[in-house]
């Protein structure tokens, strides 16, 4: 038996967890102030939901899933993002038929990508998505933008770039698109097998390829910005209008054209420009999808969101220094001596916790010196101190670890003083 944890994937031990932790409780706080609502989808979809949502000819869908035949011969695939699902449940569920468009969702959950694994890449990773579905104005553009931004500002995060982009309306695609097959088409030959195929089935791709990063065609690619027509124009001004209004910078970078099939109009990522983190800077992705809903058989909706993953948030963190704040001190140890009074602890202890108090004691027979280093380790704000004596005059003796002070409080009223020690 091979006694070790699949390649990409990682344990999250306790003390890790408490980051994790604070982080997810952060998303909640900021999604609520923007109302967004959660959603959870299942983990595994039909896998025909990422190969029409997010595009066959992506890397993706081509060589990172994990896809697999079940028992009853379906074909399934363990959801490697979140935006396909959640417009599948919105399609499937008629959530279009809510009055409260926009659907504003976000979700939190485990994505699994067949990727090569390395720093900032795993193949079980945690995104923390919105999808904003029902609405074409620009503000919401901003809005998700803005709410991306609040998650990294709120854990102290400092060195951010945001870069956007706008990949234009339908009709600005299909004129950028014959200017990418004209500008590769001589020398095709010399790109790579998939970028061969991905010529006349969505040129785009080659732009996003990782393979052929350097080839010197690809900066002299012809802008997609130079393509928009009149109307994607006017609306990607009124997006960069509203993120100035809203005071966030930004760099335009007409060459983002992200790894999925679905963009249209807004696209932007967030960087880590710190200099301690790795290869890949990329924290956050998102975008604009209008015609996804229809793809599956709803109304035309437009929608917009985006995805980071927790493991990338905190390797940003690692890369600035920064270190959360989640200590969680206990309120109480109960330091016993005796048989005795070992067992009236039990007690004593669900008592302090039926109050409401965080509460341990020591269950390994330790030594009084090792139950107090617990005490101290476990951050205790109070610890109680029972033996054989105490019990007899009905007494304990509470200890605050910070000062050092020491008082005796009556075992009948023990609670009820207790509680008092936090008024
Ligand atoms: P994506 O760019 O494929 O977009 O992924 C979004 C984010 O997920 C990335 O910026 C990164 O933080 C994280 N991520 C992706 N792959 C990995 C990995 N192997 N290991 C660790 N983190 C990873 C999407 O998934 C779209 N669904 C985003 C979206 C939502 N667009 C519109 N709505």
């Amino acid at each position: 038996m091979k006694v070790q944890i699949p390649r990409g994937t990682q344990d999250i031990l306790p003390s890790d967890v408490r980051t994790w932790q604070w982080i997810e409780e952060k998303v909640k706080e900021i999604t609520k102030k923007y109302r967004y609502e959660e959603i959870r989808t299942p983990i595994f979809e039909h896998t025909e939901i990422f190969t029409r949502g997010v595009g066959d000819t992506t890397d993706i869908v081509q060589k990172e899933m994990y896809s697999f035949q079940d028992r009853g011969g379906r074909d399934i695939t363990l959801r490697p993002e979140g935006t396909a699902a959640v417009v599948r449940s919105y399609v499937e569920k008629k959530m279009y038929g809510d009055p409260n468009q926009p659907m504003k969702l976000y979700y939190l959950g485990p994505m699994f990508r067949y990727e090569r694994p390395q720093s900032g890449r795993f193949r079980q990773f945690v995104q923390f998505g919105v999808e904003a579905l029902g609405s074409n104005d620009p503000a919401i553009d901003a809005e998700v933008i803005a709410l991306a931004l609040d998650v990294y500002k709120s854990a102290g995060l400092k060195n951010l770039k945001l870069v956007i982009n706008s990949l234009g309306d339908k009709e600005s695609r299909i004129s950028h698109r014959q200017a990418l097959i004209d500008h590769f088409k001589p020398s095709i030959h010399e790109f790579c097998s998939d970028c061969q195929n991905r010529l006349e089935k969505n040129p785009l791709r080659i732009l996003d390829c990782k393979v052929d990063r350097e080839h010197p065609l690809m900066g002299s690619a012809p802008s997609i910005l130079e393509f928009l027509n009149e109307e994607s124009k006017a609306y990607f001004g009124k997006v960069c209008s509203y993120l100035d209004d809203l005071q966030i910078d930004y760099e335009i970078d007409s060459t983002l054209v992200r790894g999925l099939d679905y963009y249209n109009h807004t696209t932007f990522e967030i960087m880590s420009s710190a200099s301690g983190f790795g290869a890949i800077t990329t924290l956050c992705g998102g975008g604009r999808y209008n015609g996804l809903v229809e793809e599956f058989g709803g109304p035309e909706t437009p929608g917009i969101g985006f995805a980071l993953s927790i493991e990338r948030l905190i390797a940003a963190l690692e890369a600035e220094g920064i270190e959360l704040d989640t200590s969680d001190a206990l309120d109480l140890y109960i330091v016993t001596l005796g048989e005795e009074a070992k067992d009236y602890s039990v007690k004593l202890l669900n008592a302090v916790r039926q109050a409401g108090f965080t509460a341990d004691r020591d269950y390994t027979d330790r030594k009084i010196k090792a139950q107090l280093k617990s005490a101290d380790r476990l951050n205790a704000r109070f610890v109680v101190i029972l033996g054989e004596d105490e019990l007899n005059k009905g007494i304990v003796q509470v200890k605050e670890m910070n000062t050092g002070e020491q008082k005796e409080v009556e075992i009948s009223s023990f609670v009820q003083q207790f509680t008092q020690l936090f008024e």
